[in-house]
């Protein structure tokens, strides 16, 4: 039978080496080495809560075998921006009043940045089928949609001043 061995992982910048048992998940070490910002919902790929960026792609890290990941990057929530320098939809979110309890959102923020990257003025059906695998039990997703309608207006915004 194998055993756990260490794997390497770049999350949020940082070179990390981590052991990991063959059936562990990417949500189990990274909620265990500290990053709870990644949030533990159904664990079967339902609700998107764990959502990570994994070599640019939005995955479930419930669903993600941490052996799979070894040698990737990884970005949470906490990487996408920090507190004195958030990322525009961080702003967004806050100024729209689009978190209730909170749950979901590292992972819908994940999944709109991803959109965002590669869409920069997504219609509401782009952002439907973005966010398709996120579910949200309070907001109604009315503030989410609006929150990142306003990102993505700033963010094509600051692109232009940029040149
Ligand atoms: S905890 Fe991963 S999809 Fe729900
Ligand atoms: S804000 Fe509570 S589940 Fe989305």
């Amino acid at each position: 039978m194998e055993t756990s061995k260490a794997i390497k992982l770049k999350v949020n910048g940082k070179q990390l080496e981590l052991l990991a048992a063959p059936n562990s998940t990417l949500l189990e070490i990274l909620r265990n080495n500290g990053h709870v910002e990644v949030k533990c919902g159904c664990e079967k790929g339902d609700c998107g809560a764990c959502a990570v960026i994994l070599d640019g792609e939005a995955v479930d890290s419930c669903l993600t075998l941490a052996w799979i990941a070894d040698g990737s990057e990884v970005q949470t929530v906490k990487g996408i921006g920090t507190e004195a320098t958030p990322h525009p939809l961080q702003t967004a979110f806050i100024e729209e009043g689009s978190v209730q309890c909170g749950y979901c959102i590292p992972g819908i923020i994940v999944a709109a940045k991803v959109l965002l990257d590669e869409n920069p003025d997504p219609t509401d059906s782009d952002i439907r089928v973005a966010l398709s695998g996120n579910l949200c039990r309070c907001t109604g997703y009315t503030r989410i949609f609006s929150a990142i309608h306003k990102a993505a207006q700033v963010m094509r915004e600051g692109a232009q001043k940029n040149g």
